[in-house]
C-alpha cells in the first residue's frame, strides 16, 4: 500500500514551505509562524509532510463546512487511513462521515444538550468555589496541577461517571496520546504512546465498562442509548472513551491558557474582576487568542479547487485553526491583541460544521464557572516564574505555571 508520505508533490503552482508545525520552537510561539503561513497565500504546500495547509479563517471555515469534499473518515490527523493502517480503531464520531457520523453524533449531542448540561451547573459552581478558596489560602501555587487539572478531573470525570481512583495518573496521558496522534509519528507521539501503553489504555478500557460507571452519568446514558437500539452494544464503550479522550486535556489546557493570558494582561483581568458577568465572553476571547487546538486535517474525496489551487483526490489538508483565530482578515488590525470586550464569536477554536465540537457547551460551562468564581474572589493573578509548556502535536497547554493570587 502506498503511504501518504510517498505521494509526490502536486504539480501545481502553490507556494511550498518546509515549515514544521510540530517543532518545539514553533510550539513555543506559533503566532509569528502563522503570520508567515497566512502571507504565503490562501493555500500552501507543507513539503515535509506532503500535505496542503490552510491558515486563513475564511478558507478553513469553508473547508470545515464541506465534509463531503473534505472528509474525516480518512483520519483527522496526518495519516491517511485509506492508505495506512490506523494506529487504533478510528473514532466512530470524530473520524466518521455521514451517514454513520449523523447517527453517533445525534446520540452524543443529545447527551450534551443544554437541558442536561444546565443540571450540572450547581455542582460545577460549588467545586469551582471550593478550589478558588483553596488557592487563595495557599496564595502561591501551581496553576496547572492545583487548578486547571484539578477542576475538570473532578467535575467532568464525575459527570461522565468514572471511578475516582486512577484519574490523575491515567486520564491526561491518555488524551495526550490521542492528540499527539493528530500529527506525524514523531518522537513525541512514540514516547506518549509507550507511556499510555504502560497502564492508561488498559485503565481507560476498564473504566468505560458499564459496571464501572455511576448509574446516572453520561457514560451510563450511552449504554442506555445502546439498550434503546440507538447504538450498537460495542459502540457505547467506544463513545465513553471518546468523551474521556476529547473532554479532559482540552478543558485543562483552555484553563491554563486563560490563567496565563490574564496573568500577562492584568488590565484585562481588571475588567472581569470588576464585572464577573463578563466571564463567558472573556472565555471566548481566550479560546480565540490562545487556541487550545492548533491544527488537524481533512482529506479530499475528489479533485477540488480551493482558492484557485487544484487539489487531487486523497490529499491531506492541514487546517491551522490557531492561525484562523488570529487572522487579521477576520479579526482586523487588533487580531493579536487580547481584548475581553471583543466579540470573539465566529472563532474556530471548537471547529465548525458537522464535526464542530460536540462538547463545547460543557467546555464553555466549565470555563465560565471557573472564571466567574475567580473573578468574584481574586483581584490579582501574578505569574511567579516561567510557565513550562506541554508539547503536543495538536493541542497547546502547560505542564506547570507558578502563580500567586490575592483577594480584595
Ligand atoms: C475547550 C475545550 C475543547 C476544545 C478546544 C475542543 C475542540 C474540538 C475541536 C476543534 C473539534 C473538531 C475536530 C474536527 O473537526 O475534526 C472537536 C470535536 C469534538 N469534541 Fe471537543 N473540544 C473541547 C472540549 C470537549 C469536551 C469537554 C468534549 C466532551 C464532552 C468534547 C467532545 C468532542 C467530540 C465528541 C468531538 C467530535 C465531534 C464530531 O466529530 O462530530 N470536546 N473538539
Amino acid at each position: 500500500m502506498e503511504s501518504a508520505q510517498t505521494l509526490q508533490r502536486p504539480q501545481v503552482d502553490v507556494p511550498a514551505t518546509d515549515f514544521d508545525p510540530y517543532a518545539d520552537e514553533v510550539l513555543d510561539d506559533p503566532y509569528p509562524h502563522y503570520e508567515m503561513l497566512r502571507e504565503l497565500g490562501p493555500v500552501f504546500y507543507l513539503s515535509r509532510y506532503n500535505a496542503y495547509g490552510i491558515a486563513r479563517h475564511a478558507e478553513i471555515d469553508a473547508v470545515l463546512r464541506d465534509p463531503v469534499t473534505f472528509c474525516s473518515s480518512a483520519g483527522v490527523g496526518l495519516a491517511n487511513f485509506h492508505m495506512e493502517e490506523p494506529w487504533r480503531k478510528p473514532s466512530i464520531i470524530l473520524e466518521a462521515d455521514p451517514p454513520m457520523h449523523g447517527r453517533t453524533r445525534k446520540v452524543v449531542a443529545g447527551l450534551l444538550a443544554p437541558a442536561s448540561i444546565n443540571k450540572l451547573r450547581p455542582t460545577f459552581e460549588r467545586q469551582a468555589e471550593l478550589l478558588v478558596e483553596r488557592i487563595l489560602d495557599k496564595g502561591s501555587f501551581d496553576a496547572v496541577t492545583d487548578l486547571c487539572e484539578a477542576y475538570p478531573l473532578k467535575v467532568f470525570a464525575d459527570a461522565v461517571g468514572i471511578p475516582a481512583e486512577g484519574r490523575e495518573k491515567y486520564l491526561l496521558p491518555y488524551g495526550d496520546m490521542v492528540f499527539n496522534a493528530f500529527g506525524p509519528v514523531n518522537e513525541r507521539f512514540k514516547a506518549c504512546l509507550a507511556k499510555a501503553q504502560d497502564g492508561a489504555i488498559a485503565w481507560i478500557a476498564e473504566v468505560c465498562r458499564r459496571e464501572n460507571l455511576t448509574p446516572d452519568g453520561f457514560g451510563a446514558q450511552l449504554y442506555k442509548a445502546a439498550d434503546e437500539g440507538l447504538l450498537a452494544p460495542e459502540e457505547a464503550p467506544m463513545l465513553v472513551r471518546t468523551l474521556l479522550s476529547a473532554g479532559l486535556d482540552t478543558t485543562v489546557f483552555t484553563l491554563c491558557n486563560a490563567i496565563l493570558s490574564f496573568s500577562r494582561h492584568p488590565e484585562q483581568w481588571a475588567h472581569v474582576h470588576a464585572n464577573p458577568a463578563l466571564a463567558r465572553q472573556a472565555l471566548e476571547e481566550v479560546l480565540r487568542y490562545e487556541s487550545t487546538f492548533h491544527s488537524f486535517y481533512r482529506t479530499t474525496t475528489r479533485e477540488v479547487e480551493v482558492a484557485g489551487v487544484p487539489m487531487a483526490n486523497e490529499q491531506k489538508v492541514c487546517v491551522f485553526i490557531g492561525s484562523a483565530n488570529r487572522d487579521p482578515r477576520r479579526w482586523g488590525e487588533s487580531a493579536d491583541k487580547f481584548d475581553v470586550t471583543r466579540r470573539a464569536s465566529g472563532n474556530l477554536a471548537f471547529g465548525t460544521g458537522i464535526h464542530g465540537c460536540a462538547g463545547q457547551m460543557i467546555a464553555r460551562l466549565e470555563g465560565e464557572i471557573v472564571l466567574t468564581a475567580l473573578a468574584k474572589r481574586v483581584r490579582n493573578i501574578r505569574l511567579e516564574g516561567k510557565p513550562v509548556i506541554h508539547y503536543n502535536n495538536s493541542v497547546r497547554g502547560y505542564t506547570s505555571m507558578p502563580v500567586s493570587v490575592s483577594a480584595d
